[in-house]
Protein backbone atom coordinates (compact mmCIF):
# COMPACT_ATOMS: atom_id res chain seq x y z
CA UNK A 1 0.00 0.00 0.00
CA UNK A 2 1.12 3.40 -0.62
CA UNK A 3 1.53 5.48 2.78
CA UNK A 4 1.40 9.67 2.18
CA UNK A 5 1.76 12.55 4.10
CA UNK A 6 0.53 15.92 2.87
CA UNK A 7 1.40 19.05 4.54
CA UNK A 8 -0.34 20.51 7.40
CA UNK A 9 -3.29 23.29 6.46
CA UNK A 10 -3.55 24.43 9.53
CA UNK A 11 -2.00 27.60 10.00
CA UNK A 12 1.40 27.95 12.13
CA UNK A 13 1.44 23.79 12.62
CA UNK A 14 4.87 22.80 12.31
CA UNK A 15 4.50 18.88 12.73
CA UNK A 16 4.64 16.67 9.97
CA UNK A 17 2.95 12.75 9.91
CA UNK A 18 5.94 11.41 8.29
CA UNK A 19 9.65 11.57 8.51
CA UNK A 20 12.35 10.44 6.58
CA UNK A 21 13.08 7.89 9.47
CA UNK A 22 9.66 6.69 9.83
CA UNK A 23 9.28 6.30 6.12
CA UNK A 24 12.15 3.72 5.77
CA UNK A 25 10.69 1.95 8.46
CA UNK A 26 7.27 2.20 6.83
CA UNK A 27 9.05 0.50 4.19
CA UNK A 28 10.29 -2.40 5.82
CA UNK A 29 6.69 -3.48 5.90
CA UNK A 30 6.46 -3.58 2.96
CA UNK A 31 4.64 -0.20 2.23
CA UNK A 32 6.06 2.25 -0.29
CA UNK A 33 6.15 6.23 0.97
CA UNK A 34 4.85 9.57 -0.25
CA UNK A 35 4.69 13.47 0.50
CA UNK A 36 3.44 16.40 -0.23
CA UNK A 37 6.56 18.99 -1.71
CA UNK A 38 7.45 21.08 1.31
CA UNK A 39 5.53 19.01 3.96
CA UNK A 40 8.60 18.49 6.38
CA UNK A 41 10.22 21.61 6.13
CA UNK A 42 8.69 23.40 9.34
CA UNK A 43 10.11 20.40 10.64
CA UNK A 44 13.42 21.06 9.38
CA UNK A 45 13.24 17.77 6.90
CA UNK A 46 13.96 18.99 3.41
CA UNK A 47 12.17 16.81 0.10
CA UNK A 48 15.65 15.38 -0.91
CA UNK A 49 16.30 14.22 2.92
CA UNK A 50 12.67 12.26 2.08
CA UNK A 51 14.08 11.48 -1.37
CA UNK A 52 17.27 10.01 0.06
CA UNK A 53 14.91 7.74 1.98
CA UNK A 54 13.20 6.55 -0.46
CA UNK A 55 10.21 8.15 -0.42
CA UNK A 56 8.22 10.00 -3.93
CA UNK A 57 7.75 13.52 -3.12
CA UNK A 58 4.72 14.71 -5.23
CA UNK A 59 3.83 18.38 -5.73
CA UNK A 60 0.01 19.14 -4.67
CA UNK A 61 -1.77 17.67 -1.93
CA UNK A 62 -4.57 16.95 -4.48
CA UNK A 63 -1.97 14.53 -6.17
CA UNK A 64 -0.70 13.00 -2.81
CA UNK A 65 -4.54 12.41 -1.80
CA UNK A 66 -4.97 10.84 -4.58
CA UNK A 67 -1.98 8.66 -4.84
CA UNK A 68 -2.07 7.36 -1.32
CA UNK A 69 -4.13 4.62 -0.11
CA UNK A 70 -3.29 5.51 3.61
CA UNK A 71 -2.85 9.17 4.62
CA UNK A 72 -1.55 10.04 7.95
CA UNK A 73 -1.93 13.68 9.10
CA UNK A 74 -1.45 15.21 12.70
CA UNK A 75 -3.99 18.14 12.72
CA UNK A 76 -8.24 17.16 12.12
CA UNK A 77 -8.94 17.87 8.56
CA UNK A 78 -9.08 21.09 8.35
CA UNK A 79 -12.01 22.47 5.74
CA UNK A 80 -14.00 21.29 3.12
CA UNK A 81 -11.34 21.16 0.06
CA UNK A 82 -10.01 19.06 2.23
CA UNK A 83 -12.64 16.48 3.34
CA UNK A 84 -13.38 16.39 -0.42
CA UNK A 85 -10.39 14.40 -1.08
CA UNK A 86 -11.02 11.54 0.91
CA UNK A 87 -12.17 8.61 -0.88
CA UNK A 88 -14.17 5.32 -0.24
CA UNK A 89 -12.22 3.18 1.45
CA UNK A 90 -9.62 5.04 1.77
CA UNK A 91 -7.31 4.90 5.63
CA UNK A 92 -7.16 8.09 6.95
CA UNK A 93 -5.12 8.70 10.50
CA UNK A 94 -4.77 11.66 12.47
CA UNK A 95 -6.14 13.83 15.37
CA UNK A 96 -9.86 14.01 15.44
CA UNK A 97 -11.66 14.84 18.65
CA UNK A 98 -14.51 12.78 17.44
CA UNK A 99 -16.54 13.56 20.84
CA UNK A 100 -16.18 17.17 20.16
CA UNK A 101 -16.49 16.75 15.80
CA UNK A 102 -19.42 14.85 15.60
CA UNK A 103 -20.47 16.62 12.22
CA UNK A 104 -17.09 16.09 10.55
CA UNK A 105 -17.36 12.29 12.08
CA UNK A 106 -20.84 12.00 10.23
CA UNK A 107 -19.21 13.68 6.99
CA UNK A 108 -16.26 11.40 7.06
CA UNK A 109 -18.91 8.42 7.48
CA UNK A 110 -20.57 9.49 4.07
CA UNK A 111 -17.49 9.55 2.93
CA UNK A 112 -16.38 5.88 3.07
CA UNK A 113 -13.47 6.64 4.57
CA UNK A 114 -11.50 4.18 7.03
CA UNK A 115 -11.07 6.52 10.14
CA UNK A 116 -8.22 6.32 12.74
CA UNK A 117 -8.50 9.12 15.31
CA UNK A 118 -4.95 9.29 16.74
CA UNK A 119 -6.83 10.89 19.96
CA UNK A 120 -8.77 7.59 20.87
CA UNK A 121 -6.03 5.31 21.08
CA UNK A 122 -6.47 3.84 24.29
CA UNK A 123 -4.40 3.61 27.10
CA UNK A 124 -3.13 0.31 27.69
CA UNK A 125 0.15 -0.64 28.10
CA UNK A 126 0.20 -2.64 24.66
CA UNK A 127 -0.86 0.83 23.25
CA UNK A 128 1.72 2.99 24.55
CA UNK A 129 4.02 2.79 21.67
CA UNK A 130 0.99 4.44 19.64
CA UNK A 131 0.02 6.70 22.58
CA UNK A 132 0.44 10.28 20.90
CA UNK A 133 -1.50 12.53 23.69
CA UNK A 134 1.36 10.99 25.31
CA UNK A 135 3.85 12.16 23.46
CA UNK A 136 2.83 15.28 22.51
CA UNK A 137 1.87 16.03 25.85
CA UNK A 138 5.06 14.68 27.46
CA UNK A 139 6.51 17.51 24.94
CA UNK A 140 4.05 20.11 25.60
CA UNK A 141 5.02 19.49 29.65
CA UNK A 142 8.92 19.88 29.03
CA UNK A 143 8.38 23.22 26.77
CA UNK A 144 5.95 24.73 29.55
CA UNK A 145 8.89 24.97 31.52
CA UNK A 146 10.88 26.70 28.53
CA UNK A 147 8.58 29.09 28.24
CA UNK A 148 8.19 29.51 32.13
CA UNK A 149 11.95 30.09 32.27
CA UNK A 150 11.76 32.32 29.12
CA UNK A 151 8.96 34.53 31.17
CA UNK A 152 10.53 34.35 34.71
CA UNK A 153 13.48 36.74 35.36
CA UNK A 154 15.51 35.23 37.86
CA UNK A 155 17.26 31.46 37.82
CA UNK A 156 15.43 27.90 38.21
CA UNK A 157 18.22 27.17 40.84
CA UNK A 158 19.73 28.49 43.97
CA UNK A 159 23.04 29.93 43.97
CA UNK A 160 25.60 31.29 46.32
CA UNK A 161 27.64 34.03 44.43
CA UNK A 162 30.05 36.12 45.45
CA UNK A 163 27.29 38.89 44.50
CA UNK A 164 25.05 37.13 46.53
CA UNK A 165 22.78 34.50 47.20
CA UNK A 166 19.92 33.46 44.99
CA UNK A 167 16.90 31.25 46.43
CA UNK A 168 15.65 28.47 44.13
CA UNK A 169 12.60 29.31 42.02
CA UNK A 170 9.54 27.16 43.67
CA UNK A 171 7.30 25.49 41.00
CA UNK A 172 3.97 24.41 41.61
CA UNK A 173 2.97 21.83 39.04
CA UNK A 174 -1.01 21.50 38.98
CA UNK A 175 -1.84 17.47 37.21
CA UNK A 176 0.70 14.99 37.12
CA UNK A 177 -0.34 13.27 34.45
CA UNK A 178 2.06 13.21 31.27
CA UNK A 179 2.60 16.30 30.75
CA UNK A 180 2.96 17.41 34.66
CA UNK A 181 5.17 14.57 35.02
CA UNK A 182 7.26 15.99 31.90
CA UNK A 183 7.11 19.08 33.50
CA UNK A 184 8.31 18.04 37.05
CA UNK A 185 11.11 16.33 35.34
CA UNK A 186 12.46 19.87 33.23
CA UNK A 187 11.78 21.67 36.15
CA UNK A 188 13.99 19.57 39.09
CA UNK A 189 16.57 19.24 36.44
CA UNK A 190 17.06 23.32 36.18
CA UNK A 191 17.57 23.07 39.89
CA UNK A 192 14.01 24.61 41.14
CA UNK A 193 11.92 23.32 43.91
CA UNK A 194 9.13 21.28 42.52
CA UNK A 195 5.97 21.12 44.43
CA UNK A 196 3.00 18.94 42.52
CA UNK A 197 -0.75 18.17 43.18
CA UNK A 198 -2.66 15.47 41.78
CA UNK A 199 -6.26 14.22 42.61
CA UNK A 200 -4.95 10.53 41.87
CA UNK A 201 -2.79 9.69 45.25
CA UNK A 202 -1.27 6.74 43.46
CA UNK A 203 0.69 9.57 41.40
CA UNK A 204 2.44 10.72 45.33
CA UNK A 205 5.52 8.13 44.58
CA UNK A 206 6.03 8.70 40.83
CA UNK A 207 6.21 12.46 42.53
CA UNK A 208 8.59 12.03 44.95
CA UNK A 209 10.69 9.59 42.62
CA UNK A 210 11.23 12.78 40.15
CA UNK A 211 12.40 14.99 43.20
CA UNK A 212 9.19 16.58 44.03
CA UNK A 213 7.51 17.16 46.63
CA UNK A 214 3.76 16.34 46.57
CA UNK A 215 1.15 18.30 48.09
CA UNK A 216 -1.12 16.83 50.25
CA UNK A 217 -4.39 17.79 51.46
CA UNK A 218 -5.95 17.44 55.04
CA UNK A 219 -8.94 15.41 53.43
CA UNK A 220 -10.48 11.92 54.69
CA UNK A 221 -13.70 11.86 52.53
CA UNK A 222 -13.50 8.30 50.82
CA UNK A 223 -14.29 9.64 47.46
CA UNK A 224 -11.55 12.33 48.05
CA UNK A 225 -9.67 11.23 44.85
CA UNK A 226 -11.73 10.61 41.87
CA UNK A 227 -10.42 6.79 41.74
CA UNK A 228 -8.53 5.89 38.31
CA UNK A 229 -11.19 5.26 35.30
CA UNK A 230 -9.18 4.34 32.22
CA UNK A 231 -5.93 5.39 33.09
CA UNK A 232 -7.59 9.23 33.56
CA UNK A 233 -8.96 10.75 36.32
CA UNK A 234 -12.74 11.37 36.97
CA UNK A 235 -14.36 14.38 39.02
CA UNK A 236 -13.72 15.46 42.43
CA UNK A 237 -16.37 16.11 45.17
CA UNK A 238 -17.49 19.50 46.13
CA UNK A 239 -15.52 18.97 49.11
CA UNK A 240 -12.23 18.03 48.12
CA UNK A 241 -12.22 21.02 45.32
CA UNK A 242 -12.72 23.44 48.04
CA UNK A 243 -10.02 22.00 49.97
CA UNK A 244 -7.68 21.66 47.56
CA UNK A 245 -8.66 25.24 46.60
CA UNK A 246 -7.49 26.68 50.27
CA UNK A 247 -4.51 24.84 50.01
CA UNK A 248 -3.77 26.64 46.54
CA UNK A 249 -4.50 29.60 48.33
CA UNK A 250 -2.10 29.24 50.89
CA UNK A 251 0.70 28.22 48.40
CA UNK A 252 -0.07 31.30 45.72
CA UNK A 253 2.03 33.82 47.32
CA UNK A 254 5.22 31.74 47.84
CA UNK A 255 5.51 30.23 44.30
CA UNK A 256 7.40 31.67 41.24
CA UNK A 257 5.41 29.32 38.60
CA UNK A 258 2.61 27.44 38.76
CA UNK A 259 1.88 25.23 35.45
CA UNK A 260 -1.04 23.74 35.09
CA UNK A 261 -1.96 20.54 33.40
CA UNK A 262 -5.50 19.54 35.48
CA UNK A 263 -7.97 17.69 32.78
CA UNK A 264 -10.72 14.90 32.56
CA UNK A 265 -11.43 13.43 29.68
CA UNK A 266 -13.94 14.97 27.61
CA UNK A 267 -14.86 17.64 30.06
CA UNK A 268 -13.66 21.25 29.93
CA UNK A 269 -10.91 22.19 31.76
CA UNK A 270 -11.76 22.47 36.15
CA UNK A 271 -10.78 26.21 36.73
CA UNK A 272 -8.31 25.65 39.74
CA UNK A 273 -6.17 28.74 39.64
CA UNK A 274 -8.89 30.97 40.39
CA UNK A 275 -7.83 35.29 40.09
CA UNK A 276 -7.23 35.74 43.56
CA UNK A 277 -4.60 33.04 43.41
CA UNK A 278 -3.08 35.14 40.61
CA UNK A 279 -3.68 38.47 42.40
CA UNK A 280 -1.75 36.80 45.47
CA UNK A 281 1.36 36.22 43.83
CA UNK A 282 4.88 37.71 43.60
CA UNK A 283 5.06 40.31 40.35
CA UNK A 284 7.12 38.48 38.14
CA UNK A 285 5.61 34.98 38.55
CA UNK A 286 4.52 32.90 35.71
CA UNK A 287 1.54 30.85 34.91
CA UNK A 288 1.54 28.38 31.93
CA UNK A 289 -1.87 26.94 31.54
CA UNK A 290 -1.66 23.80 29.01
CA UNK A 291 -5.19 23.45 29.88
CA UNK A 292 -5.87 26.59 27.82
CA UNK A 293 -7.61 24.63 24.46
CA UNK A 294 -10.01 23.28 26.85
CA UNK A 295 -11.42 26.34 28.62
CA UNK A 296 -8.09 26.56 31.19
CA UNK A 297 -7.53 25.79 34.27
CA UNK A 298 -6.58 29.35 35.34
CA UNK A 299 -9.47 32.06 35.41
CA UNK A 300 -7.66 34.28 33.55
CA UNK A 301 -6.07 32.52 30.65
CA UNK A 302 -6.72 33.45 26.96
CA UNK A 303 -5.97 30.69 24.33
CA UNK A 304 -3.04 31.22 22.51
CA UNK A 305 -1.91 34.35 23.86
CA UNK A 306 0.59 35.26 26.46
CA UNK A 307 -1.07 38.09 29.00
CA UNK A 308 0.45 40.31 31.58
CA UNK A 309 -1.68 40.98 34.48
CA UNK A 310 -2.33 44.26 36.82
CA UNK A 311 -0.14 43.23 39.20
CA UNK A 312 2.91 41.94 36.89
CA UNK A 313 2.14 38.06 36.35
CA UNK A 314 2.72 35.94 32.83
CA UNK A 315 0.00 34.09 31.60
CA UNK A 316 0.72 31.79 28.84
CA UNK A 317 -1.96 30.32 27.47
CA UNK A 318 -0.46 28.80 24.16
CA UNK A 319 -1.90 25.79 22.61
CA UNK A 320 0.74 24.79 20.20
CA UNK A 321 3.88 23.80 22.53
CA UNK A 322 4.29 20.13 20.55
CA UNK A 323 4.57 22.53 17.55
CA UNK A 324 7.11 24.96 19.15
CA UNK A 325 9.12 22.00 19.04
CA UNK A 326 8.26 20.57 15.48
CA UNK A 327 11.11 18.19 14.79
CA UNK A 328 11.37 16.71 18.31
CA UNK A 329 7.55 16.42 18.19
CA UNK A 330 7.43 14.78 14.07
CA UNK A 331 9.62 12.53 15.52
CA UNK A 332 7.67 11.16 18.39
CA UNK A 333 4.41 11.21 16.69
CA UNK A 334 5.81 9.67 13.17
CA UNK A 335 6.79 6.89 14.96
CA UNK A 336 3.47 6.54 16.85
CA UNK A 337 1.74 6.55 13.34
CA UNK A 338 4.41 3.82 12.24
CA UNK A 339 3.43 2.03 15.21
CA UNK A 340 0.05 2.04 14.20
CA UNK A 341 0.62 1.03 10.99
CA UNK A 342 2.46 -1.86 11.75
CA UNK A 343 -0.19 -3.49 14.02
CA UNK A 344 -2.72 -2.14 10.60
CA UNK A 345 0.15 -4.83 8.67
CA UNK A 346 0.36 -8.24 10.66
CA UNK A 347 2.01 -9.69 8.01
CA UNK A 348 4.55 -7.42 7.18
CA UNK A 349 4.06 -7.54 3.66
CA UNK A 350 2.29 -4.20 2.30
CA UNK A 351 -1.27 -5.52 3.46
CA UNK A 352 -3.64 -3.37 5.49
CA UNK A 353 -5.55 -5.34 7.82
CA UNK A 354 -8.01 -2.88 9.58
CA UNK A 355 -8.85 -5.77 12.93
CA UNK A 356 -11.96 -4.82 14.45
CA UNK A 357 -11.39 -7.11 17.18
CA UNK A 358 -8.23 -5.99 18.21
CA UNK A 359 -8.11 -3.53 21.01
CA UNK A 360 -6.11 -0.60 19.96
CA UNK A 361 -7.34 -0.70 16.07
CA UNK A 362 -11.13 -1.02 17.70
CA UNK A 363 -10.80 1.43 20.39
CA UNK A 364 -8.95 4.32 17.76
CA UNK A 365 -11.08 3.75 14.90
CA UNK A 366 -13.99 5.96 14.41
CA UNK A 367 -15.50 4.88 10.73
CA UNK A 368 -15.63 1.95 9.24
CA UNK A 369 -16.78 0.33 6.74
CA UNK A 370 -19.70 3.28 6.01
CA UNK A 371 -20.20 3.07 9.36
CA UNK A 372 -19.54 5.28 12.66
CA UNK A 373 -17.32 3.04 15.11
CA UNK A 374 -17.24 6.08 17.74
CA UNK A 375 -17.66 5.45 20.79
CA UNK A 376 -15.82 2.15 21.00
CA UNK A 377 -16.78 -0.40 23.26
CA UNK A 378 -14.03 -0.71 26.21
CA UNK A 379 -10.97 -2.38 26.15
CA UNK A 380 -11.30 -6.08 27.38
CA UNK A 381 -7.82 -4.76 28.86
CA UNK A 382 -8.22 -2.50 31.68
CA UNK A 383 -6.02 0.18 31.92
CA UNK A 384 -5.49 -0.17 35.50
CA UNK A 385 -5.90 -3.52 37.15
CA UNK A 386 -9.14 -3.56 39.25
CA UNK A 387 -8.11 -4.17 42.94
CA UNK A 388 -8.39 -7.81 43.59
CA UNK A 389 -11.16 -8.58 46.23
CA UNK A 390 -8.57 -9.05 49.68
CA UNK A 391 -8.13 -12.47 51.13
CA UNK A 392 -10.24 -12.36 55.32
CA UNK A 393 -7.74 -10.57 56.97
CA UNK A 394 -6.73 -13.23 59.62
CA UNK A 395 -6.60 -12.84 64.01
CA UNK A 396 -3.53 -12.07 65.42
CA UNK A 397 -4.21 -16.19 67.61
CA UNK A 398 -4.28 -17.38 64.00
CA UNK A 399 -1.13 -15.61 63.00
CA UNK A 400 0.56 -16.32 65.68
CA UNK A 401 -0.16 -20.30 65.95
CA UNK A 402 1.01 -20.22 62.18
CA UNK A 403 4.43 -18.85 63.04
CA UNK A 404 5.07 -21.20 65.65
CA UNK A 405 4.11 -24.26 63.46
CA UNK A 406 6.35 -23.00 60.92
CA UNK A 407 9.47 -22.75 63.47
CA UNK A 408 8.75 -26.04 64.71
CA UNK A 409 8.96 -27.48 60.94
CA UNK A 410 12.49 -25.60 60.54
CA UNK A 411 14.07 -26.74 64.33
CA UNK A 412 13.04 -30.25 63.01
CA UNK A 413 14.92 -29.81 59.80
CA UNK A 414 17.84 -28.32 61.09
CA UNK A 415 18.17 -31.19 64.20
CA UNK A 416 17.69 -33.81 61.76
CA UNK A 417 19.90 -32.29 59.76
CA UNK A 418 22.88 -31.87 62.46
CA UNK A 419 22.18 -35.33 63.26
CA UNK A 420 23.58 -36.65 59.61
CA UNK A 421 26.44 -33.87 59.64
CA UNK A 422 27.57 -35.76 63.33
CA UNK A 423 27.41 -38.96 62.20
CA UNK A 424 29.25 -38.43 58.88
CA UNK A 425 32.17 -36.60 60.99
CA UNK A 426 32.21 -39.44 63.12
CA UNK A 427 32.58 -42.18 60.34
CA UNK A 428 35.08 -40.14 58.90
CA UNK A 429 37.19 -39.68 62.03
CA UNK A 430 37.06 -43.46 62.71
CA UNK A 431 39.51 -43.91 59.64
CA UNK A 432 40.73 -40.83 58.61
CA UNK A 433 44.44 -39.56 60.92
CA UNK A 434 44.21 -37.13 63.07
CA UNK A 435 46.09 -34.11 61.73
CA UNK A 436 43.81 -34.61 59.03
CA UNK A 437 40.54 -34.51 61.54
CA UNK A 438 41.52 -31.38 63.14
CA UNK A 439 41.89 -29.08 59.79
CA UNK A 440 38.24 -30.87 58.55
CA UNK A 441 36.33 -30.03 61.50
CA UNK A 442 37.54 -26.44 61.17
CA UNK A 443 36.54 -26.21 57.28
CA UNK A 444 33.10 -28.10 57.99
CA UNK A 445 32.53 -25.23 60.80
CA UNK A 446 33.42 -22.82 58.44
CA UNK A 447 30.98 -23.95 55.81
CA UNK A 448 28.13 -24.81 58.15
CA UNK A 449 28.72 -20.33 59.89
CA UNK A 450 29.28 -19.02 56.34
CA UNK A 451 26.47 -20.75 54.90
CA UNK A 452 24.22 -19.13 58.23
CA UNK A 453 25.04 -16.22 57.55
CA UNK A 454 24.52 -15.90 54.23
CA UNK A 455 21.52 -17.43 53.91
CA UNK A 456 20.21 -15.00 56.64
CA UNK A 457 20.93 -11.73 54.32
CA UNK A 458 18.60 -9.93 52.01
CA UNK A 459 19.09 -10.42 48.32
CA UNK A 460 19.84 -6.70 48.16
CA UNK A 461 22.39 -6.30 50.64
CA UNK A 462 23.83 -9.25 48.19
CA UNK A 463 26.57 -6.52 46.39
CA UNK A 464 28.27 -5.15 49.36
CA UNK A 465 28.08 -8.77 51.11
CA UNK A 466 30.63 -9.05 47.99
CA UNK A 467 32.90 -6.79 49.08
CA UNK A 468 33.55 -9.04 52.04
CA UNK A 469 34.08 -12.41 50.02
CA UNK A 470 36.21 -10.01 48.08
CA UNK A 471 37.98 -9.95 51.47
CA UNK A 472 38.01 -13.62 51.79
CA UNK A 473 39.16 -14.34 48.69
CA UNK A 474 42.37 -12.47 49.56
CA UNK A 475 43.51 -13.83 52.16
CA UNK A 476 42.85 -17.41 50.12
CA UNK A 477 45.22 -16.14 47.48
CA UNK A 478 47.26 -15.35 50.41
CA UNK A 479 47.24 -19.00 52.23
CA UNK A 480 47.67 -21.03 48.49
CA UNK A 481 50.61 -18.87 47.33
CA UNK A 482 51.98 -19.34 50.99
CA UNK A 483 51.66 -22.84 49.88
CA UNK A 484 52.76 -23.28 46.47
CA UNK A 485 56.07 -23.54 47.19
CA UNK A 486 55.77 -27.60 48.90
CA UNK A 487 57.29 -30.34 47.66
CA UNK A 488 53.97 -32.21 47.20
CA UNK A 489 52.63 -32.37 43.49
CA UNK A 490 49.27 -32.17 45.00
CA UNK A 491 49.36 -29.60 47.26
CA UNK A 492 50.69 -26.95 45.12
CA UNK A 493 47.76 -28.19 42.36
CA UNK A 494 45.37 -27.37 45.01
CA UNK A 495 46.86 -24.19 45.81
CA UNK A 496 46.84 -22.97 41.71
CA UNK A 497 42.85 -24.08 41.87
CA UNK A 498 42.00 -21.53 44.78
CA UNK A 499 44.17 -18.54 43.47
CA UNK A 500 42.09 -19.76 40.15
CA UNK A 501 38.80 -19.51 41.81
CA UNK A 502 39.88 -16.82 44.38
CA UNK A 503 40.71 -14.18 40.96
CA UNK A 504 37.67 -14.92 39.54
CA UNK A 505 35.90 -14.29 42.58
CA UNK A 506 37.40 -10.97 42.87
CA UNK A 507 37.99 -9.83 39.37
CA UNK A 508 33.93 -11.03 39.05
CA UNK A 509 33.59 -8.19 42.24
CA UNK A 510 35.25 -5.38 40.68
CA UNK A 511 33.30 -6.21 37.66
CA UNK A 512 29.68 -5.78 39.55
CA UNK A 513 30.72 -2.81 41.55
CA UNK A 514 31.90 -0.97 38.41
CA UNK A 515 28.19 -1.49 36.90
CA UNK A 516 26.47 -0.57 40.14
CA UNK A 517 28.87 2.53 39.92
CA UNK A 518 28.16 3.21 36.38
CA UNK A 519 24.33 3.01 37.37
CA UNK A 520 25.05 6.22 39.61
CA UNK A 521 26.79 8.18 37.38
CA UNK A 522 25.12 11.26 35.12
CA UNK A 523 26.03 10.70 30.88
P1 LIG B 1 -3.39 13.39 31.71
O1 LIG B 1 -4.80 12.94 31.71
O2 LIG B 1 -2.29 12.41 31.61
O3 LIG B 1 -3.11 14.27 33.00
C1 LIG B 1 -4.04 15.12 33.54
C2 LIG B 1 -3.82 15.03 35.04
O4 LIG B 1 -4.64 15.99 35.68
C3 LIG B 1 -4.19 13.66 35.59
O5 LIG B 1 -3.12 13.15 36.33
C4 LIG B 1 -5.38 13.96 36.49
O6 LIG B 1 -5.43 13.12 37.61
C5 LIG B 1 -5.11 15.39 36.86
N1 LIG B 1 -6.30 16.09 37.31
C6 LIG B 1 -7.57 16.01 36.86
N2 LIG B 1 -8.37 16.82 37.57
C7 LIG B 1 -7.59 17.42 38.51
C8 LIG B 1 -7.84 18.34 39.55
N3 LIG B 1 -9.05 18.82 39.77
N4 LIG B 1 -6.79 18.72 40.31
C9 LIG B 1 -5.55 18.23 40.11
N5 LIG B 1 -5.26 17.35 39.14
C10 LIG B 1 -6.27 16.95 38.35
O7 LIG B 1 -3.27 14.48 30.58
P2 LIG B 1 -1.94 14.93 29.87
O8 LIG B 1 -1.76 14.09 28.68
O9 LIG B 1 -0.86 15.07 30.86
O10 LIG B 1 -2.34 16.39 29.36
C11 LIG B 1 -2.45 17.44 30.31
C12 LIG B 1 -3.00 18.69 29.65
O11 LIG B 1 -2.10 19.19 28.69
C13 LIG B 1 -4.31 18.49 28.91
O12 LIG B 1 -5.16 19.58 29.21
C14 LIG B 1 -3.91 18.50 27.46
O13 LIG B 1 -4.97 18.90 26.62
C15 LIG B 1 -2.83 19.53 27.53
N6 LIG B 1 -1.93 19.57 26.42
C16 LIG B 1 -1.67 20.82 25.97
C17 LIG B 1 -0.85 21.01 24.91
C18 LIG B 1 -0.57 22.41 24.51
O14 LIG B 1 0.12 22.62 23.52
N7 LIG B 1 -1.06 23.39 25.23
C19 LIG B 1 -0.25 19.87 24.20
C20 LIG B 1 -0.53 18.58 24.78
C21 LIG B 1 -1.36 18.46 25.87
Amino acid sequence: MKIGAPKETVEGENRVAMTPASALQLQKLGHECVIESGAGKAARYSDQDYKDAGVEVVKTAAALWKAADVVVKVRPLKNATEEKRVRKGQTVISFFYPAQNPEQLERMKDAGANYIAMDMVPRISRAQKMDALSSMANIAGYRAVIEAGNSFGRFFTGQVTAAGKVPPAKVLIVGAGVAGLAAIGAATSLGAQVYAFDVRPEVAEQIESMGAEFVYLEFSDEVQDGAATGGYAAPSSPEFREAQLAKFRELAPDMDIVITTALIPGRDAPKLWLKDMVEAMKPGSVVVDLAAERGGNCDLTVANEKIETKNGVTIIGYTDFPSRMATQASELYSSNIRHMISDLTPGKDGQIVHNMEDDVIRGATITYDGEITFPPPPPKVQAIAAKKPAAPEKTPEEIAAQEAALLRKAGRRQIAALVLGGLFMALVGVYAPPAFMQHFIVFVLAVFVGFQVIWGVAHALHTPLMAVTNAISGIIIVGALLQIGSNSGLVVALAAVSILVASINIVGGFMVTRRMLQMFQKS
